[in-house]
């Protein structure tokens, strides 16, 4: 079996639709100007059309134009809003592959090291032992929710930033990157599902939470290990987490800000042994990007012009 693989050789079945990943990625280098979010978000729209096309996000994309991931992405999750239904399944769904490359990424970090000491391997065994349990959790809550496998496009956005093939940045970026996302992610879905009084989700997120809480701390504590002596190689696998968070955080989506969609779970990361220094960073690696405002603008002019065309291509059909 050949090491480092590339994201886009990842495994899957018919069920799952691939979506290229640099939507995602230009949504994290965004600047706070709506003229410049909707000029980009108009160039990437042939491609988030194609994306999109036969899965549940369509009507979606037809009712929002390019511009439907801002909506989704950087509103919080409304249990009173008529598009709730479709994005809570869009973000469980969101988490469900993101737990299935959190596997992916901890099996390589198993396979792709061979010389690293065996506590390592074991306890990315143990971490691939725990993803493998998320799956098939947010597959149960997917379903739950009355979502299914595949029903949205997949982007592999988070192996793709996490991964490295030096394993101080590795473990730096899946498990204190990506991981510590899935703690800002997951309190905030305790938090909706004690607003709806789903008992069974509040539970099912907690149980996972718990053991990110762990796997978070595999990365503390192995990136320590892996650069003992060496601060360079510390500095690099620092500086290539804030790389990761600044991705993770969708142009201010997760973020300090009062009414972040996906706020920082200060607390749990504080367990997990982020140090107070790293939460600074944090703070403000998240806090510039676009406001809130800038989004809701630019989604606001992408809706409209969306529309323009959708009409003006219905009464060239007609004529
Ligand atoms: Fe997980
Ligand atoms: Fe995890």
């Amino acid at each position: 079996m050949k090491s480092f693989i590339e994201p886009n050789e990842l495994a899957r079945d018919s069920r799952f639709i691939r979506q290229d990943n640099v939507a995602a990625t230009i949504l994290s280098t965004l600047p706070d100007d709506v003229d410049a979010v909707v000029e980009a978000l108009e160039r990437l729209d042939p491609m988030i059309e194609k994306g999109v096309r036969g899965t549940e996000a369509e009507p979606l994309y037809e009712e929002y134009g390019p511009g439907f991931a801002l909506v989704t992405l950087n509103e919080p999750l409304d249990p009173t809003s008529p598009s709730a239904g479709t994005r809570l399944a869009l973000r469980m769904h969101g988490i469900f592959v993101g737990e299935l490359q959190a596997l992916e990424g901890a099996g390589r970090s198993l396979w792709d090291f061979p010389d690293a000491p065996w506590e390592f391997k074991m306890n990315m065994a143990r971490q691939c032992w725990d993803e493998t349990r998320h799956v098939q959790i947010y597959e149960k809550l997917l379903e739950h929710v009355g979502g299914y496998a595949g029903m949205f496009p997949e982007s592999t956005f988070l192996f793709e930033c996490a991964c490295s093939d030096d394993p101080a940045l590795r473990v730096a970026g899946v498990n204190r990157g990506l991981e510590g996302l899935a703690c800002d992610v997951f309190r905030d879905m305790i938090r909706y599902a004690e607003a709806i009084g789903d008992e069974t989700m509040r539970q099912a997120v907690d149980y996972v939470l718990a053991d990110e809480l762990t796997h978070v701390r595999f990365g503390s504590d192995w990136v320590k290990e892996f650069t003992k002596g060496d601060p360079e190689r510390y500095e690099k696998a620092q500086e290539f987490r804030r790389k990761v968070d600044k991705q993770f955080s969708f142009g201010g989506a997760r973020s300090e800000r009062e009414d972040a969609a996906i706020p920082i779970a200060w607390e749990d990361r504080r367990e997990a042994g982020f140090t107070e220094q790293e939460l600074d960073e944090l703070r403000e690696i998240t806090a510039d990007g676009p406001s809130r405002d800038t989004m809701r603008e630019a989604a606001r002019q992408l809706r409209e012009r969306h529309h323009a065309r959708r009409a003006a291509s219905a009464e060239r059909a007609s004529a």
